[in-house]
């Protein structure tokens, strides 16, 4: 499966939610999450966000493993996102930024 990861807080740019052939992506307030039950490793996510959030979950960045767990935990309440909207107001500021984790918000 695929995983999002960090970088994706407070961004949320969402480019990666249309390509995805099996409705996987899955939105909470300022983070979204790859429902792992769905997810076909089609690869067609990963180069969509502009901010490479989106890793196998296999070559997540060292430090970010504790990302696989959330996926699927999350994925489970957050409700199916598929269209494109606009990224969260700050993102620009939040890209790249690190320690977002403990600002995610459920
Ligand atoms: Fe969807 Fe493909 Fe990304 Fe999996 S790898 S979340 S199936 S677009
Ligand atoms: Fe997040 Fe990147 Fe998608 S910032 S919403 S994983 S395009």
């Amino acid at each position: 499966t695929f995983v999002v990861t960090e970088n994706c807080i407070k961004c949320k740019y969402t480019d990666c939610v249309e390509v995805c052939p099996v409705d996987a992506f899955h939105e909470g307030p300022n983070f979204l999450v790859i429902n792992p039950d769905e997810c076909i490793d089609c690869t067609l996510c990963e180069p969509e966000c502009p901010i490479n959030a989106i890793y196998p979950e296999d070559d997540v960045p060292a430090g970010q493993e504790v990302f696989i767990a959330l996926n699927a935990e999350l994925a489970k309440s957050w409700p199916v996102i598929t269209e494109r909207k606009d990224p969260l107001p700050d993102a620009k500021a939040w890209e790249g930024k690190p320690g977002k984790l403990k600002l995610l918000e459920r």
